[in-house]
């Protein structure tokens, strides 16, 4: 088995908008139910960015709590990547921004595109910089304002998702913290299982592109569903076969907050307590790249993880892609 260098997350941080709207909400906006959207993704409630809430802001929030959490200042970061498929703009970056707005005028910035997966590829992005001995400081942010190009006439797609914003700040370590597997993967012939057809260079927005709703999020939820619970029954049966550890050697997987039922689906397969897993999105829905740091944060700051810990991070979605994280805490 590939060896790691040490390499710990010295701190996490996160960031939801206020705004609450609950299932009740949305029944009055599309034809919809609590009781359909309880039962088809566990889903009760999910935060929206008012006007103004950027990707930006919310991943500039959520990385002053890391930093904070980490001990540093903002100057000591010497490297941010937003994954993000919401940017502020095209361009510049939206890690250019955080960069500005929090002040870490000795970091290089850049945005990762990965949807769901984005948070997870960029922690294997952001430790193989400190593994080259280029940084010791890395800050990775994972923010989505999904409610921008979500359809809300669509009641397929507009029940899902949420808004939100967590960072991690890693480090290298010297007291045993380290990294025990890490995975990317994509399968681009999925690529129109989800996707904003859009405002891209394919694509360029139009009159007549705003008129077909062509800028908003379009899914084929049934193919993907099928398709995830297999990733991800795949991705922790990988892990846990590549580093010779048992489900029990385990004390907690994050997963990317998609549907309780995938999630569900593939613990069942694995003979996995539910109770292994952080769930979050029957409070945030799906929060894409935002997903697993929101729920790591919510998992650190409950103080339960203790050193030594083993937690694995898998997410996948839009791409297609995946990426699986397996840090001793
Ligand atoms: O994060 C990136 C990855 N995203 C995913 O992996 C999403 C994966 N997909 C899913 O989570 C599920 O496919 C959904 C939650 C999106 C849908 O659940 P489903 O059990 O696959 O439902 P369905 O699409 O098969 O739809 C069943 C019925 C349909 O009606 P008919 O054709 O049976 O009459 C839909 O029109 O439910 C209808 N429906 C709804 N009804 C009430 C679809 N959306 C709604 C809704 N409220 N919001």
């Amino acid at each position: 088995m590939k060896q790691f260098s040490s390499i710990k997350i010295a701190g996490t941080g996160s960031f939801l908008p206020d705004k609450i709207v609950t299932n009740a909400d949305l029944e009055k906006i599309v034809d919809t139910s609590d009781e359909w959207i309880v039962t088809r993704s566990g889903i009760k409630e999910r935060r929206i960015a008012e006007n103004g809430v950027t990707t930006s802001y919310m991943s500039s929030k959520a990385a002053l709590r890391a930093i904070d959490a980490a001990g540093l200042k903002p100057s000591d970061i010497q490297m941010i990547i937003v994954a993000t498929v919401t940017p502020d703009h095209l361009f510049p970056a939206t890690a250019c921004l955080v960069q500005e707005a929090i002040g870490a005028n000795n970091a290089a910035a850049f945005d990762l595109s990965a949807a769901c997966s984005g948070f997870v590829s960029a922690l294997s992005v952001g430790s193989s910089f400190i593994e080259s001995g280029l940084y010791d400081n890395v800050l990775i942010i994972g923010a989505d304002t999904l409610s921008k190009i979500t359809d809300w006439q669509d009641r397929s797609t507009c029940v899902l998702f949420g808004d939100g914003a967590g960072a991690t700040v890693l480090r290298r370590s010297d007291k045993g913290s380290r990294i025990l597997y890490q995975t990317m993967g994509s399968d681009g012939s999925g690529s129109d299982l989800l996707v904003v057809p859009a405002g891209g260079s394919g694509m360029p927005a139009s009159e007549e592109t705003v008129k077909n709703r062509d800028h908003f999020i379009k899914m084929k939820g049934n193919e993907l569903f099928k398709w995830a619970v297999k990733k991800m029954k795949d991705l922790i049966s990988d892990a846990i076969e590549a580093t010779n550890i048992s489900v029990d050697d385990i004390k907690y997987i994050v997963p990317h907050q998609v549907n309780i039922r995938i999630i569900s689906a593939a613990l069942k397969r694995l003979e996995i307590p539910l109770e292994k897993v952080e769930i979050n999105l029957d409070k945030y829905g799906n929060t894409s790249s935002a997903s697993v740091p929101i729920a790591l944060d919510e998992l650190v700051r409950r103080n339960v993880i203790k050193k030594g810990d083993k937690v694995l991070m898998v997410a996948f979605g839009s791409g297609l892609t995946w990426a699986t994280f397996l840090i001793e805490w």
